[in-house]
């Protein structure tokens, strides 16, 4: 059994690093962000993110074991799959250069998975209560999936429902650049949807009979496209607070509905919200509301533990390791989950 483990997340546009025991206890979690780097693009150029990775890897790995020796140090995680590539690639040969010179056991995760597990870690200010535990009821939603799972056991999870076209994060940000609010989208319709009425628009929310897990937002995406061309410059500014409610809402009702619906179709009431977009403010009310009228056990990881981060990567890499799981130098990073990752259900 090891004891704890560095971790590297490297999938997107997030560098980041992070030291982690065996009981999901974060030492250190160090992350550089390139927001800033893809605003003026309005969305994420994939070669320009493997760069910034390259260049701020080392750095944050070096600030990791500032005052730390490499023999305190038992094993490598590593995010290999989903992503994009380019960025992947830059972790996951890191990651494989440590194992091998520095000779400790090397894991390479599923980045879903980090982020289903996502609310055990634990730090100084957060501490996820002792009762909650598997089976839950999963909802992962950040700017590249949304998916519905049941977490059965650390490895085992069931993928009920997903994604047909667009990912929640992804129709934000697409929103936010149609409207003029600039990458990354998703906080800024949050903010702004602060000030608007919610109810002054109406979009489709698409597959809502009960029963039907799998989500689409491409259509919601549309018709906001329809109704921002046929304003004017003029109207479009009055109108952009009560937009961002009108089209917040549409996303977080259909986010909440499927997950009451999951959760009742497998007779759970424990469940997980987690991924980018669970940071925004009104998935966290409308998702407390439901699970108090429900009487569910909900748990949203802090914002820190939300994004893509290293530390969730690493506590999934550190149970693996230490249930008898181990990658080798043949290691490569996949743009897409493995078929072995999730079982269709
Ligand atoms: O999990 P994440 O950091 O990266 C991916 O794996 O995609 O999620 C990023 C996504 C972006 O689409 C971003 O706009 C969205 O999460 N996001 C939000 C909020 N904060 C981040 N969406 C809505 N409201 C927010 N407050
Ligand atoms: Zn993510």
């Amino acid at each position: 059994m090891i004891k704890n483990i560095l971790a590297i997340e490297t999938s997107c546009d997030d560098t980041s690093v992070a030291l982690v025991t065996s009981d999901g206890c974060v030492i250190k979690m160090v992350s550089a962000n390139q927001d800033l780097v893809h605003h003026p693009f309005g969305g994420i150029v994939p070669e320009i993110a493997s760069r910034n990775h390259t260049i701020s890897l080392l750095p944050l790995i070096d600030e990791i074991m500032k005052n730390r020796s490499w023999s305190d140090i038992d094993g490598i995680a590593v995010t290999s799959r989903p992503g994009l590539i380019g960025s992947l690639l830059v972790g996951v040969v890191t990651a494989k250069c440590l194992a091998l010179t520095l000779k400790k056991p090397l894991i390479g995760v599923n980045h879903i998975e980090g982020h289903l597990i996502a609310p055990f870690l634990k730090d100084e200010k957060y501490n996820p209560p002792d009762d909650f535990q598997f089976p839950y009821i999963g909802l992962a939603i950040s700017g590249g999936h949304t998916a519905l799972f049941l977490a059965k056991s650390v490895g085992e999870y069931n993928l009920l429902g997903k994604t047909l076209d667009d990912a929640a994060g992804e129709a934000f940000d697409k929103f936010a650049k149609m409207v003029g609010l600039g990458y990354p989208g998703g906080v800024q319709v949050d903010q702004y949807a602060k000030q608007g009425q919610s109810d002054r628009f109406h979009f489709p929310k698409a597959l809502m009979k009960e029963g039907n897990l799998n989500f689409s937002f491409s259509g919601l995406k549309t018709s906001a496209l329809t109704l921002i061309s046929s304003m004017s410059k003029d109207e479009l500014k009055k109108s952009i607070f009560d937009l961002c409610a009108s089209y917040q809402k549409a996303i977080v009702e259909v986010l909440i509905t499927k997950l009451e619906w999951a959760c009742r179709a497998y007779g759970l009431r424990r469940a997980v919200i987690t991924g980018g977009v669970s940071a925004n403010s009104l998935v966290r009310k409308e998702g407390y509301q439901w699970a108090e009228r429900t009487q569910t056990q909900l748990l949203v990881p802090p914002i820190r533990y939300c994004t893509d981060n290293a530390a969730m990567i690493g506590l999934i890499g550190i149970w693996k390791i230490n249930k008898g799981e181990q990658s080798d130098q043949t290691l490569t990073p996949s743009a897409r989950s493995l078929s072995s990752d999730f079982i269709n259900v």
